[in-house]
């Protein structure tokens, strides 16, 4: 079927719903929603059989969706209806949620209902749902709804004669989430920043400075007066509650971006009394730990939970110290998480346009940041003791999915997905020894395809090119068991000295052929134009991708429709 996906970016469902509707064998253009002669222009040139809008910001005008089936995908249960569904899903503690798809006609998301999939809610930030729970249901919605679509039978159902518990409600204010930090409770400051998570973050003011609050992690231990700032750790700030604390991880200050709170109030914090951790030991009660170490027997595992999978220079710098660390321990293999929502998305594009704010150089921090990045690569491959394993949980972009290549093994979640590719950030070459690691696995033309293609890569497409190692079935918790269970194995196997030495010798022959120093010298050559050339597309794009900018066309390798020999192929 030719199908549409009109959505406002090409983002992590998106991506998912794209790569889900190729593998079954459909032929999918995607158009951003700029305005409405644009979409129109679109769909007359893609003349398509089915239009699905996985995530969008405006209505669809009447011109497209009077003359085509246009699916919605609304991340709500059946009934309800408004631009703040989760944000009030976790506001209003519910139980369970769900996705709804449903047709697109006059009134917002009041349309004729196709499919719909519940999912229990867990206690855990909006944009952690989206990536999960939503992403999941909203992938099983849209494959039901295309298959009742295509059955030519199915009549979609009226919401009103539907029994739902679902309703209308309004798009959530900042006063509905504004944080009262002499009265609200631990939980109830979660929750809130939880619902704004990702976007918009609460309305507060720290030292006096209006911003937004994100990323909240709750504190078990250190206490203080309701409202006040009682300690610094690294890149959060901690401010008391009435009945306990909450580390704040991240801020938005007026004319800024989002931005490690630390970096956001950098002179202020100065002045915050340190809480610094002892080690990498997982603490058993819940505070700010970032990097955490794990282990069970001979596995020894390293979990780095970083805002947004991006890592600065100094988390870099820290990941790799905490890995140097792992090393010593008596283990065999060695698991490296990365955190609950993505791996890793390499190199912290924001703490880089920082430094252009605050009067620095962006080119001498994002070359202190790769430089970072390929240290702690480097140590990854450097090892010599201990199988090593990335366990993709989320997903992971650019460098970060050559820093997971540079392990033993990459095992990844189904759901995950992967974007090993580094020129949608303005051309970028990328470095993290992606010339070695990635034609050593999936050979010289692959690689060249998939750096020159850009398109995400599902789990189990890189397993079939050879890019990962195995491809895990379950949600988030069912992969981390299968995961510790198959390093168990992996650790106990007998084959494993064996293994180790392999791996010694091979690396050992690949130096000899050609030392890693030379593959980081060329790459880097590469990013020193990127970084500092006469081309400033890296930057142009880095200043619009921290501010979100709108996007003004659709890049053409998702448009295929906008290809010129589009209409010889159609
Ligand atoms: N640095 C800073 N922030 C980053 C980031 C990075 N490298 N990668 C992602 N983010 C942020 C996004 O700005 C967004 O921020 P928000 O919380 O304010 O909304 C958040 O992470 C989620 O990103 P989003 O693009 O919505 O996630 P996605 O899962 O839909 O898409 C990617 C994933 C990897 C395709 C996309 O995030 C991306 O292209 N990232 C840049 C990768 C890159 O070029 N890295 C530098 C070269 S090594």
């Amino acid at each position: 079927m030719r199908i549409l996906l009109l959505t406002h970016a090409f983002n992590s469902l998106t991506q998912r719903l794209s790569a889900a509707l190729l593998e079954r064998g459909h032929q999918v253009s995607v158009e951003f929603d700029i305005a409405d002669s644009v979409t129109e222009e679109a769909v007359a040139l893609f003349n398509p059989a089915l239009i699905i809008a996985p995530y969008l910001r405006r209505a669809i005008p009447e011109s497209i969706w009077s003359r085509h089936v246009c699916l919605i995908v609304h991340p709500g249960i059946v009934g309800d209806r408004g631009p703040s569904a989760l944000d009030w899903a976790i506001q209003n503690q519910e139980i369970d949620w769900g996705v709804t798809v449903l047709q697109a006609q006059a009134e917002m998301d009041a349309g004729a209902v196709w499919a719909n999939v519940g999912f229990p809610m867990r206690a855990a930030k909006k944009s952690s749902l989206y990536r999960h729970e939503v992403t999941q249901a909203a992938s099983e919605a849209v494959l039901l709804a295309l298959q009742r679509f295509a059955s030519g039978s199915f009549v979609p159902q009226a919401q009103a004669e539907m029994a739902a518990r679902g309703c209308a409600r309004p798009m959530m204010q900042q006063t509905d989430r504004h944080i009262d930090w002499t009265s609200d409770d631990t939980a109830s400051v979660l929750r809130k920043m939880g619902a704004a998570d990702g976007f918009p973050g609460v309305a507060d003011a720290l030292f006096g400075q209006p911003c937004q609050l994100f990323d909240a992690w709750p504190e078990a231990t250190l206490r203080g007066a309701p409202g006040e700032i009682i300690a610094r750790r690294e890149t959060a700030l901690l401010r008391a509650t009435v009945d306990g604390a909450v580390w704040i991880g991240h801020v938005k200050r007026a004319d800024s971006i989002k931005l490690p709170t630390t970096l956001a109030f950098e002179s202020e914090s100065q002045a915050i009394a340190e809480a610094p951790l002892q080690g990498y030991w997982r603490v058993k009660t819940p505070t700010w730990q970032d990097i955490t170490y794990e282990e069970s027997g001979a596995v020894g595992t390293l979990h780095f939970e970083f805002y947004n999978g991006a890592m600065s220079t100094r988390q870099c710098e820290r990941l790799r110290a905490a890995l140097v660390w792992a090393k010593q321990r008596p283990t065999t293999v060695l698991l490296l998480m990365g955190g609950a929502d993505f791996w890793s998305n390499g190199i912290h594009l924001n703490v880089i346009e920082a430094a252009s704010l605050s009067g620095g150089s962006a080119a001498d921090e994002s070359w202190r940041n790769i430089n970072a990045m390929n240290d702690l690569t480097l140590e990854v491959i450097d090892t010599g003791q201990q199988l090593t394993v990335a366990a993709l949980g989320g997903n992971a972009g650019a460098g970060g999915c050559f820093l997971a290549r540079a392990c033993d093994l990459v095992w990844a979640r189904e759901a995950v997905l992967l974007n090993p590719h580094y020129k949608n950030m303005g051309n970028l070459y990328g470095s993290e020894y992606w010339t070695y690691s990635l034609p050593r696995r999936v050979g010289l033309d692959a690689a060249q395809a998939i750096m020159r293609k850009r398109e995400p890569l599902t789990a189990r497409h890189a397993l079939i090119i050879g890019f990962s190692d195995a491809c895990l079935s379950g949600d988030a918790p069912t992969f981390r068991a299968d995961v510790a269970l198959r390093a168990a194995e992996l650790a106990a196997a007998p084959e494993r000295p064996a293994r180790l030495a392999a791996k010694r010798e091979t690396r050992a022959r690949d130096e000899a052929l050609k030392p890693l120093a030379a593959y980081r010298a060329e790459e880097m050559m590469q990013m020193r134009r990127n970084f500092y050339g006469f081309d400033p597309s890296y930057h142009v794009a880095r200043h619009h991708f921290v501010r979100k900018s709108p996007a003004s066309w659709t890049p053409r390798h998702l448009a295929l429709h906008r290809d010129l020999n589009w209409k010889a192929q159609a």
